[in-house]
């Protein structure tokens, strides 16, 4: 009988934070070192992701390497033949797959898509603050920076528009069932839901859809989707894009450095420790952080640090943990052997063709490409 998989990626750029790690990685690392023997882990390198946004290609293929040797250092057991490391563009039936699910897509769906509305305005904003800080302002340059902001708009691909379709693809190419992501890719996730509903009600049993996100919530033992908020500004999330990485903590910040992201954190004037995500999102956000580097639930944290007057010392408990966390990651990442690596994403990469090659061709005997057997 087949195993249940369970499936999640992190793009493929070298700049993965704590919050992608305690949202994603964590969570099926967890899953693959408790839980190997019933399910089947894919943990795989969304390389043809990596470039909807502008990138230095001439870094990918590092990036790439780098991200299956943070997986590694993170814990994920490579002598496990139930556990598959993969890079995506290795599989070529994810970008078959995308054809024809786009085929079957809403533009008016993809266009509701809040990460691409706010990726492709970023886009815009970002050409117009360059060209901005590139003058004195005055009318003429305002011109400038808004004509390059419209241009900057234009060039957003369409690579980024149509992502949740591969994403999409990745999940149901495995007939994933439960995939574990940070809140912000819920909405992916229920597009991913939709459109296995949809290809099913039309075609016939095609895909397995996956669990709905409160069931993959429960399977994690969690009440909601992680969401680890930006240092500095504690009411958006934690970002790669943060252009001046001080909200950020990077997997490889120096730890030094980190601990003074965590000391500089903002918080409030109301001097008193409280989990209170609204009225005091910075506090909140640093209790959160130090439940899961202690690996310890939130109410154990909130019960023993909740009531102390002094951020100062609070804030110094986290970034002793922090940088006690960092320096141990990356010291197993140094250990990481790049040979053992290689072939266990070249073992991976042939179990995973045949697997996604076989709902492949069920797809496209369902749509009329191939004869049915
Ligand atoms: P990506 O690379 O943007 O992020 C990787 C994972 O990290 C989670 N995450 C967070 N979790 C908590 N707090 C945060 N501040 C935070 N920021 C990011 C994200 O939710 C994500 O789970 N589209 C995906 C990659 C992908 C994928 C897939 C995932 C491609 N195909 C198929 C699962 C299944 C992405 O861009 O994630």
């Amino acid at each position: 009988m087949t195993k249940p998989v369970i499936l999640t990626g992190l793009r493929a750029n070298n700049d993965l934070h704590i919050g992608n790690y305690f949202g994603a990685m964590l969570p099926i690392i967890d899953m693959a070192k408790t839980r190997s023997a019933d399910y089947q882990v894919n943990m795989f390198i969304p390389d043809l992701h990596s470039f909807t946004t502008p990138i230095d290609h001439d870094q990918l293929q590092g990036q790439i390497m780098n991200n299956a040797k943070l997986y590694a250092a993170a814990g994920l057991p490579l002598d496990n033949n139930n556990i598959h490391l993969y890079r995506q563009s290795y599989v070529p039936a994810h970008s078959e797959l995308t054809w024809i699910l786009d085929c079957f897509t809403g533009f008016g769906e993809m266009s509701r898509m809040t990460q691409f509305k706010d990726k492709s305005a970023k886009l815009g904003e970002d050409a117009y603050a360059k060209s901005m800080s590139a003058g004195d302002s005055n009318l003429v340059t305002t011109i400038v920076a808004l004509e390059d902001s419209t241009k900057a708009s234009s060039r957003v691909s369409l690579g980024l528009f149509n992502y949740p379709v591969l994403m999409a693809a990745d999940i149901l190419l495995y007939d994933a069932r439960y995939v574990p992501v940070g809140d912000d890719q819920t909405q992916h996730l229920e597009f991913a839901r939709d459109i296995a509903g949809r290809m099913n009600n039309r075609f016939g049993e095609l895909f397995t859809v996956p669990e709905s996100v409160k069931r993959q919530h429960e399977f994690f033992g969690k009440d909601q989707g992680l969401r680890i908020m930006d240092l500095v500004n504690p009411t958006k999330k934690m970002s790669k894009s943060d252009e001046t990485g001080k909200g950020v903590i990077f997997l490889g910040d120096e730890p030094a450095t980190a601990a003074k992201k965590i000391m500089s954190a903002t918080t409030d004037d109301k001097a008193l420790v409280k989990y209170d995500r609204a009225a005091q999102p910075g506090i909140s956000n640093l209790l959160d952080i130090l439940a899961l580097l202690q690996a310890k639930p939130l109410r154990e944290v909130q019960a023993k640090f909740e009531g102390l007057e002094r951020y100062g010392d609070f804030k110094k408990i986290v970034a002793t943990e922090m940088s006690r966390f960092l320096e141990d990651f990356q010291t197993r990442l140094a250990q990481v052997d790049s040979t053992t690596l290689i072939t266990k994403l070249e073992t991976s990469e042939r179990t995973m063709n045949t697997q996604a090659n076989a709902t492949l061709l069920r797809t496209q005997q369902a749509v009329g490409l191939r004869p049915k057997a």
